[in-house]
C-alpha cells in the first residue's frame, strides 16, 4: 500500500510519480457563498483530503462508526481499499478573485496572482462551457479509481451548500510520466506519450519550468499554474492513416518512440537531419514534436500529466474518446507559446479542443495549516 505525503513544500499530485487512474471536479461557489464559507470550506476540504490520502474515511465516525440513526459521514465505497498513492491537489480559478460580472464575492481580488486570467483563444478551438471553467478545481490520482471516485464523491459531499460541482472528468489511465522508473504510457494514438516530459527528479527543470516561486502572490510560493484541456480525439479518422504518416505527423516512431531524426525513445531530437525518403526534414516542419519542442518556443516547457478518456459513443456509432490534457506551467505564457505554436499542426486534422481551465495551485499545505489560507 503506497501513501504520498499530503503536506511539504509543494503539494502531492505535480511531481508524484502519475498514477494509474484520475477524477478531477471543477467546483463554482454558491451564490450564498461569501467569505467565511469559503474558508471554512478550504479548512473542511483540507481535513477530510489529509485523511483520505493516508488511506482513511473522511472522518473519525466515517462510514459506519457513526451509529444507526444519521447518514454516515464517510460514503464507504472504498472502505476496504487502501490508500492506492491517492494524491488530492486544489486548485484556484480566476472568476473565485473576479466573478464574469467584476465582483470580489469573497474579498480576494487583490490576492489574485496577475496572470490568473482566463486563456486567449486559439485556432481551431470548439470550447463548450460545460467542460471549462470553474472557481475551484480538485485533481484526485490514484491507482484505484474507486479510490480517486470516492475522495472527489466525499469532497463535493462536504462543500454542500458553498460549492457545487460544474464538471468532472475521469481518466483511465495515465498518457504521461513524472518518473525515470516509469514506462511511458500510451495515448489513445497508440504513441507513447510523455516521453519528453519534466521529470519529478529534475530540480533544475522544476524550478525553472514548474514552480512559480517568485509571481507577484507570496502565497503561490511553491506553487504552479494547471491548464487543464479536454481534447476530444477523432479515433476513426486517425485509425485510417497510413503508419508513416501517423508517424510524420507526430514526429517520432509509433513502435519505440524514437524521433525520426534517429536514435531511441530518449534520444533528443534533431531538427536538421534530412531524410531522402520524406524529400525533407526527417522530422517534418508541421509535425507535433517540432512545433511543441523548447527549441522552438522559446525555451518553453511544461510538466504535462494527462489523462485519457472514452465516454462511450455518439450516434454515428464513434468513440466520444480523447486526451484530458493537464499541464503544470510556472507560467501560464508557456503553455499559450506552445498552443500558438500548434496552430500549424497536421494533427490538428485529427484532435479538437473542447474545455478549458485554468487554475493557481498554492504551494505545498503545512501542518496544522488549511489549503489557501494565504487568500485571507
Ligand atoms: C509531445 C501527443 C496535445 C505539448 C507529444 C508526443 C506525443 C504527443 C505522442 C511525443 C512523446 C512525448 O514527448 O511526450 C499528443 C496528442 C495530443 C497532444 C495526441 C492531443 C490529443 C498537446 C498539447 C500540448 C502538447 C495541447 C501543449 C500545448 C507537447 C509537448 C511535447 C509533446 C511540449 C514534448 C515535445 C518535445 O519536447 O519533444 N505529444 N499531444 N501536446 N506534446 Fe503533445
Amino acid at each position: 500500500d503506497l501513501v504520498v505525503p499530503f503536506r511539504g513544500k509543494h503539494q502531492a499530485g505535480i511531481t508524484t510519480a502519475v498514477q494509474q487512474h484520475l477524477y478531477f471536479a471543477s467546483f463554482d461557489m454558491t451564490s450564498t457563498a461569501g467569505r467565511e464559507e469559503l474558508k471554512s470550506l478550504l479548512a473542511d476540504w483540507t481535513a477530510a483530503a489529509a485523511r483520505m490520502t493516508r488511506g482513511q474515511d473522511v472522518t473519525d465516525e466515517g462510514a459506519v462508526g457513526g451509529g444507526p440513526y444519521k447518514p454516515p459521514d464517510d460514503t464507504g465505497e472504498a472502505l476496504d481499499l487502501q490508500a492506492n498513492a491517492l494524491t488530492i491537489t486544489f486548485g484556484f480559478g480566476p472568476t473565485l478573485f473576479e466573478d464574469a460580472d467584476g465582483r470580489d464575492r469573497f474579498g480576494i481580488a487583490d490576492r489574485r496572482p496577475k496572470e490568473l486570467v482566463e486563456l486567449p483563444s486559439f485556432a481551431f478551438d470548439l470550447l463548450e462551457d460545460r467542460f471549462s471553467g470553474g472557481d475551484l478545481c480538485i485533481q484526485a490520482c490514484a491507482n484505484d479509481p474507486q479510490v480517486a471516485v470516492h475522495a472527489i464523491r466525499n469532497l463535493s459531499r462536504i462543500a454542500f451548500g458553498r460549492a457545487q460541482v460544474r464538471w468532472t472528468q475521469l481518466g483511465y489511465g495515465r498518457t504521461s510520466t513524472t518518473s525515470k522508473a516509469q514506462a511511458t504510457p500510451r495515448n489513445l494514438f497508440g504513441f507513447k506519450d510523455g516521453t519528453a516530459n519534466i521529470f519529478g527528479s529534475d530540480g533544475s527543470d522544476l524550478a525553472t519550468s514548474v514552480w512559480a516561486d517568485d509571481s507577484d502572490q507570496p502565497w503561490l510560493d511553491g506553487g504552479t499554474f494547471l491548464v487543464a484541456r479536454k481534447i476530444q480525439m477523432l479515433i476513426e479518422s486517425w485509425d485510417r492513416v497510413r503508419l508513416e504518416e501517423q508517424e510524420a505527423i507526430i514526429g517520432r516512431d509509433k513502435g519505440e518512440g524514437a524521433p525520426l531524426s534517429g536514435g531511441t525513445e530518449f534520444t533528443e531530437p534533431k531538427f536538421d537531419v534530412f531524410s531522402t525518403k520524406a524529400g525533407g526534414p526527417a522530422i517534418p516542419m508541421d509535425s507535433h514534436v517540432r512545433l511543441a519542442h523548447p527549441d522552438h518556443n522559446g525555451g518553453a516547457r511544461m510538466l504535462r500529466r494527462g489523462y485519457n478518456f472514452v465516454e462511450g459513443n455518439n450516434d454515428l456509432g464513434q468513440l466520444n474518446a480523447g486526451l484530458f490534457f493537464l499541464a503544470f506551467v510556472r507560467s501560464p505564457q508557456q503553455f499559450i507559446d506552445v498552443q500558438r505554436s500548434l496552430a500549424k499542426d497536421t494533427l490538428n486534422e485529427y484532435i479538437r479542443h473542447i474545455g478549458s481551465a485554468i487554475f493557481a495551485v498554492p504551494g505545498g499545505i503545512r501542518a496544522g495549516d488549511s489549503v489557501g489560507s494565504g487568500l485571507f
